[in-house]
């Protein structure tokens, strides 16, 4: 029976671009996941999308000294361009600024507060009085109180390092937008009551021994922070003009906070999906009962969001769309550690990273896919190097894989012109080899299952290693002097075995995994197709990422190449790249 696998991509803030960190933490994972699943046969819904709102996106729009809608849509579309590029397979990759995403998030809100799960509070926050608003603790600065450097922002000190609770805490606190002073007012805030869910369900939850197959970093952390420290509620509405506005009377100057429905995303986007299919219903196959499973690929610093705060939200939805069924709760949240590049922390200021929508001009997107799988923070940081990368790619993108696939297309060239030899009886080395791919789609298949796709990589890579070993011992072009048949038989098994090659890698390699499918002599498409699509809701235009995977025929096996079958001419997957490059990109970053 196939199941619903719903997958989920952390979503970008729309106030910078995307870097490697990014890509290797979230996004990439998600899809070799969606590959791998959509290739076993099973209902795939991968979704994600822009994130649009809180301080992050209107700082960045006070700094560039523009609108913020024009600094969403300029990181939105260079989001969009850069992952059609990566081929990241979303079902939908949509924003939050759609009415969809606004109207489902008020709707969670509205429900959580008919079961008495959000309370008002009077809190104490910075008014402006110059500005006639409340300041979101972004855009206050003052005198620290610990170390007395005059320019602490109200959320931190970067001089001593010291976290605020709130800028109240500084000395002689000032507007950072125009330098006026300012004074603390009231100012009433929903709250969610997150001790209440925590005994509703939510301990419970966490407490199910299945959770136990959570990546240990992501389970500990949950259970210490719900069943030690302890929940207490917080504010899920903020003082502040741009995001989703709160369906209240007397909020009219308020949006809920941007964490309250980022995450809100994967239910909307799920929706929005089905909507735009035509099946309006669609998405509850993904979100209600045990068949369907929910997956979160996301970094270390947005774990709180996923295994607490959204599971709480969700928990406190009850009768939300459906009567009688509760919608799922995360089933898994693989994060990712962090990505670090030649040593040093990724960083946006610095411009230390590798800025993706650069970096596809230069390289193909398969050999960038297969170095950040290979060095995928799975369980602890791991560090990005230029040398690493060309390393990589030349001795296994290109020694190994691409040459077992390149040589063997070139004997049946020059040998057989090109038409697959026949097998004639194959022996026990011959049936041996092939018995090693097709247990390939167990073993490499349970390691994609669990999320560990380092292991998944480097274990279809021993495979190919293990196919060269096969070819270079029965060297065809030794046999080809004296025994043609044996000759064909040994070009026979190993073009049997690169085509389950092809079907292994192909999760994390889609691009190369195609061409190599046409040089089979195969048809159609392994995966689906990918597009960028503008639509229109109401009354906004949309720009988003579609995927339509209706006439993909890729299987999770090894798919047979019959002897006879003519073949196009040979050609290469990958390029060997000269040490230079190392170099160049290094002299790129400003390092020599
Ligand atoms: N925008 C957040 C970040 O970049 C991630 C949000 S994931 C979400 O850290 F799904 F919660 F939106
Ligand atoms: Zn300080």
């Amino acid at each position: 029976m196939p199941e619903y696998i719903q997958i989920n991509g952390a979503w970008p803030y729309a106030n910078a671009d995307i870097h490697q960190g990014n890509v290797t933490g979230s996004y990439l994972p998600a899809d070799i996941f969606a590959r791998y699943h959509r290739l076993k046969g099973n209902h795939v819904l991968f979704v994600s999308g822009s994130d649009g709102h809180g301080t992050p996106v209107t700082v960045k729009a006070d700094e560039m000294g523009v609108d913020v809608t024009e600094v969403f849509e300029h990181y939105h579309g260079r989001f969009l361009e850069v992952f059609a590029g990566l081929g990241l397979s979303y079902d939908l990759f949509t924003h939050t600024e759609t009415e969809n995403h606004h109207k489902v998030s008020q709707d969670i809100f509205l429900k959580l507060l008919e079961n008495e799960y959000l309370y008002t509070k009077v809190t104490k926050q910075m008014y402006s009085p110059a500005a006639g608003k409340f300041l979101p603790d972004r855009y206050v600065e003052g005198e620290c109180p610990n170390c007395g450097f005059d320019r602490a922002r109200g959320d931190q000190c970067d001089n001593c390092n010291t976290l605020f609770e709130s800028a109240a805490e500084l000395v002689n606190p000032r507007s950072k937008i125009d330098d006026s002073g300012l004074e603390m007012r009231d100012t009433e805030h929903f709250f969610i009551d997150l001790p209440a869910l925590a005994k509703d369900g939510l301990e419970k939850w966490i407490q199910n021994p299945e959770k136990e197959s959570w990546r240990p970093q992501v389970l500990n952390f949950t259970k210490n922070w719900i069943l030690d420290e302890g929940l207490i509620g917080r504010a899920v509405t903020r003082d502040m003009d741009w995001g989703v506005k709160i369906p209240v009377e007397g909020y009219d100057t308020k949006v809920f906070y941007v964490w309250f429905e980022a995450v809100i995303g994967y239910l909307s986007a799920s929706i929005e999906w089905a909507k735009n299919n035509g099946e309006p219903d669609a998405w509850k196959n993904w979100w209600y009962g045990d068949q369907a499973k929910s997956y979160y690929f996301i970094g270390k610093d947005n774990i709180p969001f996923h295994s607490i705060f959204w599971p709480a939200q969700l928990l406190g939805v009850k009768g939300l769309y459906d009567e009688e069924r509760d919608l799922n709760l995360p089933h898994d949240i693989p994060a990712n550690q962090f990505m670090n590049m030649e040593g040093r922390k990724i960083s946006g200021s610095q411009n230390w990273g590798v800025w993706m929508i650069d970096a596809l001009e230069r390289h193909d997107p398969d050999p960038l896919r297969y170095y950040l799988t290979a060095v995928m923070p799975e369980s602890r940081d791991s560090d990005w190097t230029w040398e690493g990368y060309v390393t990589r790619n030349n001795k296994e993108l290109v020694a190994n894989w691409g040459n077992l696939a390149n040589r063997t297309l070139k004997m049946i060239g020059k040998y057989f012109d090109g038409v697959v030899p026949e097998p004639g009886e194959l022996d026990e080395r011959d049936t041996t080899l092939l018995a090693a791919i097709d247990a390939g789609f167990d073993t490499v298949g349970d390691l994609y299952e669990k999320t560990e796709f380092r292991a998944a990589l480097a274990e279809t890579m021993r495979l190919s290693s293990l196919v060269n070993q096969y070819l270079d011992e029965t060297a065809p072009w030794k046999s080809a002097k004296v025994d043609m048949t044996e000759t064909g038989k040994s070009l026979y098994t190993v073009l049997q075995a690169i085509s389950g090659l092809k079907a292994l890698f192909a999760p994390v390699l889609p691009f190369t995994g195609q061409k190599l499918h046409e040089l089979l002599g195969e048809e159609g498409q392994i995966f689906g197709e990918q597009k960028v699509v503008e639509y229109e809701e109401e009354n906004r235009q949309h720009q988003a990422m579609t995927y339509d995977g209706s006439a993909a025929i890729g299987t999770w096996s090894r798919s047979e190449i019959p002897a006879g079958r003519q073949l196009p001419p040979a050609q290469p997957m990958f390029k060997k790249l000269d040490s230079e490059v190392i170099a160049d990109e290094l002299a790129l970053l400003g390092e020599s």
